[in-house]
């Protein structure tokens, strides 16, 4: 099992997506163990995106997470840090293959819904930063056994 952290970006919650976009999580069978709303402040942005902020885009970047509130979410299951970020697509929406949430949703780099933890390390930090130990929930799911087999 692996946790990662998936936050529903400004342009989703104002393009009314979240629970069309969190539904295809739950449609995989993965599984939520924390959730929240909040507006990220400038100084939470350069926080979580620490390998940006000395790029050229990260002014917008900055402005566009910041812009609305996100909805942070911490995503549980088998291999959930790869999977999800499959599920998501390409960076670009207009780069990203039909099928995924940016293929099907996005036609941009900056507006593209969604973030994703990209590896083992990041998750840990990036959970660390949303959301404290006591506020994560985790769970038995009971349609576990009808998932996958119990040696998956
Ligand atoms: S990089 O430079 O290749 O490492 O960047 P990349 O992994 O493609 O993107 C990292 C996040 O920065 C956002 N991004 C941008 N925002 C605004 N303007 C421009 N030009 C731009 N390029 C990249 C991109 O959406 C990524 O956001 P997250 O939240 O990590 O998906």
């Amino acid at each position: 099992m692996e946790r990662t952290l998936v936050l529903l970006k400004p342009d989703c919650v104002q393009r009314r997506l979240i629970g069309r976009i969190l539904a295809r999580f739950e449609d995989k069978g993965l599984n939520f163990v924390a959730m929240k709303m909040l507006q990220i402040t400038p100084e939470l942005a350069r926080q979580h995106y620490a390998e940006h902020v000395e790029k050229p885009f990260y002014p917008n970047l900055e402005a566009f997470i910041t812009s609305a509130p996100v909805v942070a979410v911490a995503v549980e299951g088998v291999e959930a840090i790869r999977v999800v970020r499959e599920m998501l697509g390409a960076t670009s929406g207009l780069a990203a293959l039909a099928g995924t949430i940016r293929g099907d949703f996005s036609g941009s780099r900056q507006m593209n819904l969604v973030h994703a933890s990209d590896g083992p390390q990041a998750a840990t930090r990036e959970l660390e930063l949303f959301f404290r130990p006591e506020e994560l929930c985790p769970y038995d799911p009971l349609v576990a056994s009808v998932l996958r087999a119990a040696d998956e």
